[in-house]
């Protein structure tokens, strides 16, 4: 009987990928990771970027397609590329995060990243994933819906990426290098930019503003992708409503707002109207900062929504095109009257009971200064140096092989399976906390979740050197958000507030500022999956972890072999 069930299940899995591989398309791409000059805020840099573009190439694909990109590394750092958001099932090798799942690609050696997106519609990015390559090198991957199928709502007249980025005034590997010796936070970034240009309120840079087209009477899908390293920001066009319709390549019940936030990672699709009186207007964007006290970029990027039928500017003249109001800096309150506006279009499926319920701690942390080192290695608050941690732990990278390699071919010793399933220590997680839990212990931690594994995570921000929202991404999943609320979660108090019916599906949560949020998923992916801050900053001072899947039964639930030319170490 059970052998009999097998053989049905496999003859349908066959017949279905038959079925679903009838108009699947193959598509193969070359990106060539190069230094190229790059001309903003007046000055030249030696770029890396993919192709001598910035942003990279913006690639198209229709659900159920398979990509292969080949890898060329002729830049002279390390790198890795990572297709954030796309679940990569059974293709963790594809993944791209150095030390994770893969050794980086070495100056002169390439890589071939090849996976098939399996029921995913909407906008997600790709992005170097080692050291802050990051900052230049990423672009748009576009999911359309399976050939022959519909968006949830009428079909908008013009579709348009929408790339958030953050641009530093040197070469963002000096800015963490110096960062690395002297233990402070980062130098902040000179500009924001949107599709790679800061736009006109900033020196030398009118000329490149990014022109965004629409007619009057037409929908224009803008697909906002916050690519910035390491700031949330807040995206507004002026006079115009914008109708949110999905977010992290899952569609949403569309609701109308006049502003939006994304932690870097995110993706949020909305539609605009054409409704407006023939003109050009301001769309912006600007910072959300949620931490007291620290330095921020507090520019603002400018790029303009432009009717085709607007009257021309006489020649000299500069008719200033209209300024969208943006919220205060600090303005929490929007960001959560945003966030709870998320509903998912049905009723979802989500996990009803839990078997793995995980309670982690996300934020940072001050070292004193380590026995050997300087004073001007320790310029951190009061000779200190910054760190970050989960659960206490401040996540290292291994160094010679990947955690995933490791955990494939049973490699000891790379890797301890210990990481706490909660805070090892219960506190006021967002009181007033004391020195003595501000130093976190280090170590590659990961935890091991069965096949199948329903999966609740808990995440609560610590108010430790500064509370924040933490902008947190799991790879090779989609998780529903089912609470969300402020202070230290209450299991008894707050299990009751759980949205089981129709909570949003992301891959990336922006955890309140000294607030948790809950998330829930099926491990149904087998591999080594990193969760970590998606502010570059923190992931270097430890804010990470890695979850472990198991493979299940049989080959359909095992990661498959790993690629003849994954880069060794
Ligand atoms: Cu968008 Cu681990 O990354």
């Amino acid at each position: 009987m059970e052998a009999l069930k097998t053989i049905f299940i496999a003859l349908f899995v066959v017949l279905a990928s038959a079925l679903y591989s009838a108009n699947a398309k193959i598509q193969e791409h070359e990106f060539v990771i190069q230094a190229t000059p790059v001309k903003r805020l007046c000055n030249t840099h030696s770029t890396i970027t993919v192709n001598g573009q910035f942003p990279g190439p913006t690639l198209e694909v229709n659900d159920g397609d398979t990509l292969v990109v080949k890898v060329t590394n002729k830049a002279r750092y390390n790198v890795t590329i990572h297709w954030h958001g796309i679940r990569q099932m059974r293709t963790g090798w594809a993944d791209g995060p150095e030390f994770v799942t893969q050794c980086p690609i070495r100056p002169g050696e390439s890589y071939t990243y090849r996976f098939t997106i399996q029921g995913q519609e909407g906008t997600l990015w790709w992005h170097a994933h080692s050291s802050w390559l990051r900052a230049t090198v990423y672009g748009a991957l576009i999911i359309h819906p399976r050939e022959g199928e519909a968006y949830p709502f009428p079909k908008p007249k013009r579709e348009t990426p929408i790339l958030l980025g953050e641009w530093w005034d040197a070469n963002p590997m000096d800015v963490l290098r110096q960062a690395t010796q002297t233990g402070a936070a980062p130098n902040i970034s000179d500009a924001y930019t949107i599709n790679g240009q800061p736009g006109d309120l900033y020196k030398c840079s009118s000329q490149g503003t990014t022109i965004v087209p629409i007619d009057s009477g037409e929908t224009n899908l803008l697909r906002v992708i916050n690519a910035a390293l390491n700031q949330p920001l807040f995206f507004s066009v002026a006079n115009h409503k914008l109708t949110v319709v999905g977010a992290d390549a899952s569609y949403l019940k569309p609701f109308t707002t006049t502003v939006i936030m994304l932690g870097p990672g995110q993706t949020t699709d909305v539609l605009i109207q054409g409704d407006q009186p023939p003109s050009r207007y301001y769309m912006a964007a600007r910072a959300y900062q949620s931490a007291q006290n620290a330095p921020f970029d507090n520019t603002t990027t400018t790029g303009i929504l432009e009717y085709k039928s607007a009257p021309c500017p006489a020649k000299g003249s500069s008719l200033k095109p209209l300024m969208p109001s943006l919220p205060p800096y600090n303005d929490t309150n929007t960001v959560t009257s945003f966030s709870r506006s998320f509903r998912s279009p049905r009723k979802a499926e989500v996990p009803q009971e839990i078997d793995d319920s995980l309670f982690f701690t996300i934020g940072l942390g001050l070292n004193s200064c380590p026995p050997g080192f300087s004073q001007s290695q320790c310029q951190g608050p009061n000779g200190t140096r910054f760190t970050a941690s989960m659960n206490n732990v401040s996540f290292v990278l291994p160094t010679n092989v990947s955690i995933l390699q490791a955990h494939h071919l049973g490699v000891q010793g790379v890797f301890t399976a210990d990481f706490p399933t909660q805070p090892p220590l219960k506190f006021d997680y967002t009181g007033n906390v004391s020195r003595s839990l501000w130093q976190p212990v280090t170590g590659t931690k990961v935890t091991k979740l069965k096949f199948g594994s329903r999966v609740q995570i808990v995440l609560q921000d610590t108010s430790i050197v500064t509370p924040e929202n933490h902008p947190i991404h799991l790879h090779g999943y989609d998780f529903y958000i089912v609470a969300e609320g402020f202070g230290n979660f209450d299991p008894n108090k707050d299990a009751s507030k759980f949205n089981l019916v129709d909570p949003p599906m992301r891959n990336t949560v922006a955890v309140p500022v000294n607030g948790w949020a809950v998330i829930r998923f099926v491990a149904d992916n087998p591999g080594a999956w990193i969760m970590h801050c998606h502010l570059d900053v923190h992931i270097g001072w430890g804010l990470a972890t890695v979850l472990l899947v198991d493979n299940g039964v049989g080959l359909l639930q095992s990661i498959e072999a790993p690629p003849e030319d994954l880069p060794l170490c």
